[in-house]
């Protein structure tokens, strides 16, 4: 069954089956960016049940672009807690990725400190209250590059078999790629081609700190839901560019892997969605006919059993990313191989107490998942 079987990617390293942990921010990790101790167990026991690769929570480049309590990979002083989570991830001898992020016009102001938010440009998000950021000089877009690159060469020290750039959810990579965020006039912006050249630039940056012979990934939203936001069509262009770059693997992130078109989502603001006559296409299948082999296809969202996972490699996946269904069950993927399927956990216990002892949660997290409701099942 392809689920179940090895995947090698471009640089060589092995995935023994094609599940992955999705990242999971758990928005309890100690204030100076070092891993805590129950955010570590959460992550080691989920992948003690077999996953082929665990991809770290987003973990921030540089401290003035926070956008959760997470984990960071700023500086020498992050370098031991990576390490030490580097291992957790490998508990059942796993690959251990880390995902790098920085939040640009979505970091949080209570977190950024007395830092001014900084981003493409001077526009704010649609999230209620949000700030107008500044817009980032050439010399900070510089520096931002550098910031990705150095974190990517802290995760090499620190053991991991790889990096994913988070070019996802809106945060800063996105940002540069949106016209919806990004109205630059330079070489970072002002046409489809140019907002096309931070994504890029990142990627390249990744690849050089890492070498050839680790995991470059790139997590890249498909489509935007706004009618001034970019189009599926566009996410083709940027996708076929990032091919050209030996990635090892783009994720697709998405709610439900099934979806053909954007819809409202409970964790977005939307401004007006776009109508108009938006082809129903299946982004994993459109994108993996773009990337044509040249990196492997990783699909998310709404895998909830081992058949949901292969419908997902039948519409052009290599592997799948699973988010809440492991945070819900820390066995999840062992339940799914010896096919316990109907005793997997359907939701969070009523009791939040129970949840975090029982299920290695930590208690900040199980606050933060129960803040956006509808967003995690309840039993
Ligand atoms: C608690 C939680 C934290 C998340 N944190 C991240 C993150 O750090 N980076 C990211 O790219 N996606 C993050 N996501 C999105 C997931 O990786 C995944 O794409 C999404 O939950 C859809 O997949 P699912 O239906 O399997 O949960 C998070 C989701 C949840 C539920």
């Amino acid at each position: 069954m392809a689920v179940w079987s090895p995947l090698r990617f471009n640089c060589g390293r092995e995935t023994a089956n094609r599940f992955a942990i999705a990242p999971l921010t758990t928005d309890a990790s100690n204030e100076d960016g070092t891993a805590a101790e129950d955010e570590i167990e959460f992550v080691r026991r989920r992948s003690a049940s077999g996953f082929g690769a665990t991809i770290s929570s987003a973990t921030y480049v540089a401290q003035d672009g926070r956008s959760w309590q997470g984990i960071g990979a700023a500086h020498q002083g992050h370098l031991s807690s990576l390490h030490r989570l580097a291992e957790a991830m490998r508990a059942a001898g796993g690959l251990a990725i880390l995902q790098i992020y920085d939040g640009g016009r979505i970091a949080r102001p209570d977190l950024i400190g007395e830092h001014s938010m900084r981003a493409p440009s001077a526009v704010a998000s649609l999230r209620p209250g949000a700030r107008t950021p500044r817009a980032m000089t050439s010399d900070e877009v510089d520096s931002l590059i550098a910031s990705f690159r150095d974190a990517a060469s802290l995760a090499r020290a620190a053991s991991f078999d790889g990096v994913e750039i988070h070019g996802a959810n809106h945060y800063a990579v996105h940002q540069f790629f949106s016209p919806r965020a990004n109205h630059r006039a330079d070489h970072w912006g002002g046409t489809l081609a140019k907002r096309m050249n931070f994504p890029l630039a990142v990627a390249e940056a990744v690849r050089d700190a890492l070498g050839p012979k680790l995991i470059v990934g790139y997590r890249v939203t498909p489509f935007e839901a706004e009618a001034d936001g970019y189009t599926l069509e566009d996410a083709k262009l940027l996708c076929n560019e990032l091919s050209r770059l030996n990635l090892d693997y783009i994720s697709i992130s998405l709610d439900d892997y099934r979806k053909i078109r954007p819809q409202r989502e409970t964790r977005v603001y939307h401004g007006p969605l776009e109508t108009n006559n938006i082809p129903a296409e299946n982004p994993v299948t459109a994108l993996a006919r773009v990337i044509a082999g040249r990196s492997a296809v990783m699909a998310s969202g709404g895998v909830g059993t081992c058949r949901d996972a292969e419908g997902a490699i039948e519409l052009g996946a290599d592997l799948v990313a699973v988010g809440r269904a492991v945070v819900v069950d820390p066995e999840w993927l062992a339940k799914v191989r010896s096919k316990n399927e109907a005793t997997i956990l359907a939701g969070l216990p009523k009791d939040e107490r129970e949840v975090a002892a029982a299920l290695s949660i930590p208690p900040r997290m199980v606050e933060y998942l129960l803040s956006r409701p509808g967003w995690i099942p309840r039993l």
